[in-house]
């Protein structure tokens, strides 16, 4: 299945650092399919939806000052594992522990301030999607580079 989807947010730290099209480019140049984008200055509402199983930690208002203090760049990506390889893009939760190479281990040395937000499973990112997306802001279309994106196996299956 190619048409798995991931939430991405490109969040107010990379804006102000001028690093949205650094983010935005490496997930595009990897192969993923963006569907939908559009900028938005997240309200406290939807953020607090969005972070809910969150809610209890110390770091919680702060999160939330910071997602909210000025506009985000919203993506939705599509791909065969999108969530798993989106994840491995921007890398783990910590700035200063993530891998080189990944878009949080190469520019963020912060606990909070790490630049990107990815879906980590499939079901999560439906829930997120539909949290911050209507369905007619996702787009459906075909890329002419498909065929070199992904290869097919004997089956016909995508690999
Ligand atoms: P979480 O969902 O655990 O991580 P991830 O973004 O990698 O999926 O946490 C959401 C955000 O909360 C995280 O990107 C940054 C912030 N956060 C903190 O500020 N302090 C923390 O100790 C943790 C775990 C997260």
């Amino acid at each position: 299945m190619v048409n798995e989807r991931t939430l991405i947010i490109v969040k107010p730290d990379a804006l102000n650092r001028d690093l949205a099209g650094e983010a935005i480019s490496r997930f595009e140049r990897k192969g993923l399919k963006i569907v939908a984008m559009k900028m938005e200055h997240l309200p406290v509402y939807k953020l607090k939806e969005h972070y809910a199983h969150l809610a209890e930690k110390a770091f919680f208002e702060e999160l939330i000052k910071y997602m909210s203090s000025i506009p985000s760049i919203l993506m939705v990506l599509e791909g065969k594992e999108a969530c798993k390889v989106a994840r491995k893009l921007i890398g783990g939760t910590y700035g200063r522990e993530a891998e080189p190479g990944t878009l949080r281990g190469d520019y963020s040395v912060s606990n909070q301030m790490n630049l990107v937000h990815a879906s980590e499973t499939p079901e999560i990112a439906e829930k997120e999607i539909k949290n911050f997306f209507a369905e007619k802001e996702i787009f459906e279309y075909n890329k002419t580079n498909f065929d070199w994106i992904y290869a097919r196996d004997s089956k016909g299956e995508i690999v």
